[in-house]
């Protein structure tokens, strides 16, 4: 059974499409005042139309959650026009989906600065605010990658992984303090976020709807448990897990028969290394 979220404030970012857009109208419908991040203004203007039918006070907030300045403004801004933060969810983050031999240094900072900092900024904004309250909640929507690197997702799985990691810790350090720290680890879900992989992505299997990422997000609140994977009873991610614990040099053996680096493109990638290139300046050589 669904809390009741009536006039509680709750910030959630990557709200344009996908897990974020379905949260905010899920947390409207509950009766819950949204502040919806993203870049996309158009399609926020639209979530926050949906979710103004049940809580008018909602609203959305459009830039770039990877600039520090802008991920603690979002956190202000909240507590400034509604005068409180109950719930932040953490949810925006960007593909990265290519191989080592094709990427750059500066992307390497950006899916770390959208994925993994944009939640430390945002969650180091909403601590006093949380304290002075005496309650919160942050969930952390991180990813079944953070639990096993597919092959070409280092990065993505580096950030998902610092996030994992940071919530773990968050969740040692609040001890105490009444504000709850949650993790939810989806597996496939069906989102736009496949069609913005920079390379075809490998995996051609089932893919879930975002509700069911939502209402692991409500279990996490309402329950207040630490950690969801979802879809929970899914033979392939049930197996993976099981492999990493007890044999993970299968797994990883495995995963790369999934997707094995063509013998071209270590050919190629060396082809540019003689010819002194940096790494991810793939125009050919
Ligand atoms: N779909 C899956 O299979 C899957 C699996 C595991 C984990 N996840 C995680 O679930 C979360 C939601 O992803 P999704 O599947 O719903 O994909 P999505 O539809 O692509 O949503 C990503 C959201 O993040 C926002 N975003 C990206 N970069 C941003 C930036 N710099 N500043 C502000 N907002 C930004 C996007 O909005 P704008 O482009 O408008 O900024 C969008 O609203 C992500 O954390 C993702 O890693 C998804």
């Amino acid at each position: 059974m669904a809390g009741n979220y009536d006039g509680k404030v709750v910030l959630i970012t990557g709200a344009s499409s996908g897990i974020g857009a379905v949260a905010a109208r899920m947390f409207a419908e509950r009766g819950a005042q949204v502040v919806a991040v993203a870049r996309r203004e158009a399609l926020l203007e639209q979530v926050i139309a949906q979710c103004r039918a049940h809580s008018p006070n909602s609203f959305y907030l459009s830039g770039d959650v990877g600039l520090r300045e802008f991920a603690e403004s979002i956190v202000t801004t909240t507590v400034d026009r509604l005068g409180r933060l109950d719930v932040l969810v953490n949810n925006a983050a960007v593909s990265k989906h290519k191989h080592i031999y094709h990427t750059r240094a500066d992307e390497a900072e950006r899916v770390l600065q959208v994925n993994f900092l944009s939640c430390v900024w945002t969650t180091l904004a909403a601590i006093p605010v949380m304290l002075r309250q005496g309650e919160g909640t942050i969930v952390n929507v991180s990813s079944f990658a953070a639990k096993l690197t597919p092959p070409r997702e280092s990065l993505y799985a580096a950030s998902k992984a610092a996030m994992s990691a940071f919530s773990e810790g968050l969740w040692h350090d609040l001890e105490g303090s009444n504000i709850h720290v949650a993790l939810v680890h989806p597996g496939p879900i069906d989102t736009e976020i496949w069609l913005k992989e920079d390379e075809p992505p490998s995996y051609q299997g089932k893919k879930y709807p975002p509700e069911i990422v939502v209402k692991a997000i409500f279990d996490c609140i309402d329950r207040r448990r630490y950690e969801v994977t979802v879809p929970q009873r899914n033979p392939m991610l049930m197996t993976a897990r099981f492999l990493r614990l007890v044999l993970p040099g299968v797994l990883r053996w495995g995963m790369q028969r999934t997707d094995p680096v063509p013998r071209e493109v270590i050919d190629r990638a060396r082809q540019r290394a003689l010819a002194g290139k940096r790494l991810g300046e793939t125009d050919e050589c």
